[in-house]
């Protein structure tokens, strides 16, 4: 039960709560802010407002807005040479995971030496970077209370994480309001991705009872909140319940880590440049299925969490009851049943198993995995079979 616990993220919710941020960072001191964001956010006309908040506070600010999904070094380290030049007093993330992340990196090597990529693996980052904040504008990355961030090396195509306190974003605004005009693929594709952070953060073998009790309540928010975020869209009650749990899952797997699912979607998305959302959700009953055996009572757990009454099931039914529940989240969501349909050429399956096998994730999913499990779970979720 020995167990630790940190989280140094300050937390602010609320709907408008974005166009504060410039009062709040004139209220740390600062007065020259380097944004970090992508085309898109810009393009959706969402930065206006945060812009206009950094201008009646006085602040003046550069916009970074090379983000790419799936965030490459090269493309971290582009922005970096940029943030050295303009020498600003904190660095503001506006936009989704990679944005996030990509600031994550930026931020942290405005005060260390090298490549991002030199600093792969856990705890090697030997300065705190500049001082971050971060506005998500999807509910589900989580990045915003994590520890890590995720790069792309363009010439392995391998997605290294890079794991550090440093890595914690100092603010988080949560403002669902942001969220409001998501496109319904974007809402699932990251819903989901949070749903696989909750369910691999709850049964991971380094959890612990603070994550776990953030896991079960992130489920039981996506469960209520997800289908109609997707369908109705602008309910900001289903956003602003979809942007906390997405939160509290990112806050439970920043301290447990996750497992399979993770492992082989990084995999994917580094090689065949794959949303990582929609991977996650489409191998995410088959790694469900394939950990069952080693959890079949955290697994109930997650069925009741999804709102399945187990009370008279046994628990082998409880199981896979949270199995087929994902399974029917996914069909309501549109997400493909198997990871062809997602442009995944089983030709490079060595090479997915080598990459997935070397993720640290793997090492705590629940299920002891070998070289053979990854090849049969990717070659199920290849062909569909569950
Ligand atoms: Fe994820």
């Amino acid at each position: 039960m020995d167990f630790h616990y940190y989280l140094p993220t300050t937390i602010k919710t609320g709907r408008g709560i974005s166009k504060s941020v410039g009062n709040f960072l004139r209220s740390l001191g600062h007065s020259k802010v380097f944004i970090v964001t992508d085309k898109g956010v810009q393009k959706a006309g969402v930065l206006q407002e945060i812009e206009n908040s950094l201008k009646e506070s006085s602040i003046s600010f550069t916009i970074f807005s090379e983000v790419v999904p799936n965030p490459t070094s090269e493309n971290i380290m582009e922005g970096v040479k940029k943030v050295i030049e303009y020498n600003p007093d904190s660095v503001l993330a506006v936009g989704g995971g990679s944005s996030i992340d990509t600031a994550k990196g930026i931020s942290i090597m405005a005060k260390n030496s090298g490549n991002i990529l030199d600093y792969e693996g856990v705890g090697k980052i030997p300065n705190d970077g500049l001082i971050l904040t971060v506005i998500p504008t999807t509910a589900g990355t989580g990045s915003e209370v994590t520890a890590s961030t995720i790069v792309t090396n363009t010439e392995t195509k391998f997605k290294a994480a890079v794991i550090s306190p440093y890595l914690f974003p100092n603010y988080a605004f949560l403002d669902a309001e942001l969220t409001e005009n998501l496109p319904s693929n974007v809402t699932a594709a990251t819903g989901m991705d949070a749903l696989t952070h909750a369910i691999e953060s709850y049964t991971s073998k380094t959890t612990n009872p603070v994550s776990e009790a953030l896991s079960l309540q992130a489920i039981k928010l996506i469960a209520k909140n997800i289908e109609k975020a997707y369908f109705v869209g602008n309910d900001m009650s289903n956003r602003e319940n979809m942007l906390v749990a997405s939160m509290l899952a990112g806050a439970a797997f920043s301290q447990s880590r996750l497992g399979n699912v993770h492992a082989i979607s990084h995999t994917l998305g580094g090689v065949f440049n794959i949303p990582h959302g929609i991977a996650n959700a489409t191998l995410l009953p088959f790694v469900m299925k394939f950990n069952l055996p080693a959890c079949p009572e955290k697994m109930v757990d997650i069925a009741s969490a999804l709102g399945i009454n187990t009370s008279n099931l046994s628990i082998q039914e409880g199981a896979e009851a949270a199995i087929h529940a994902v399974i029917r989240l996914n069909k309501q969501l549109n997400i493909p049943g198997n990871i062809k349909e997602l442009g995944v050429n089983l030709d490079a399956l060595p090479k997915l198993i080598e990459d997935s096998m070397r993720s640290g994730n793997v090492l705590i999913n629940p299920r002891l995995t070998t070289d053979e499990d990854i090849k049969e779970i990717i070659e199920n979720a290849y062909y569909g079979i569950l």
